[in-house]
């Protein structure tokens, strides 16, 4: 479907933070650049993640029941330009790595993270949210998050 070219134009008004989500499905693991996240429970504490359905994340994640969201301060701009590398192993290449309830990757170097189990995943469109439940969640270190417009550039969902 077309989108107007104004249409495109608003969208990319919205702000949203910037954030590692990382998945471990058996021995594999996996980490994408994603904005589209928000809180949508405070008790139980549930997250979404909105996740395209080519990404190699959004099988994994629907085949493992699993994610983790690594939030990203203002100084981790090397993790942005890491993610983006084509492969697993070069994305997290001299990456400190931890693990906790799910299994997940954990970043070491980002400011918070938040480990979850998949509850609920709704198609919409292009993208699949999905819905998890904070399982383990902790801050690591002082900082103050990015957001797009420390990017520069915002992820309208386009490819
Ligand atoms: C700033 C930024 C934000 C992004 N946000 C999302 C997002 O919220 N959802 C999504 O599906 N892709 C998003 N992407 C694109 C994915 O990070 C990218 O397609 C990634 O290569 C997918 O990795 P994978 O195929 O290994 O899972 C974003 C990219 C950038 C640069």
């Amino acid at each position: 479907m077309e989108v107007k070219p104004n249409t495109i134009k608003a969208l990319e008004k919205m702000t949203y933070g910037l954030y590692i989500l990382t998945t471990k499905r058996g021995k594999e693991i996996n980490g994408m650049i994603a904005s589209w996240v928000s809180q949508v429970s405070f008790s139980p504490p549930l997250v979404m993640a909105v996740i395209r359905r080519n990404r190699y994340s959004h099988k994994m994640v629907k085949e493992s029941g699993v994610f983790a969201l690594n939030v990203l301060g203002k100084d981790n701009s090397g993790l942005v330009s890491k993610f983006k590398l084509p492969t697993s192993e070069e994305k997290f290449k001299g990456i400190r790595l931890e693990t906790k309830t799910t299994g997940a990757p954990i970043i070491g170097e980002t400011i918070a993270y938040m480990d979850c189990k998949l509850v609920n995943s709704i198609d919409t469109g292009d993208h699949t949210i999905f819905i998890g439940e904070i399982v383990d969640a902790d801050t690591l270190k002082d900082g103050i998050p990015m957001t797009s417009l420390d990017y520069g550039k915002v992820y309208i969902g386009k490819s």
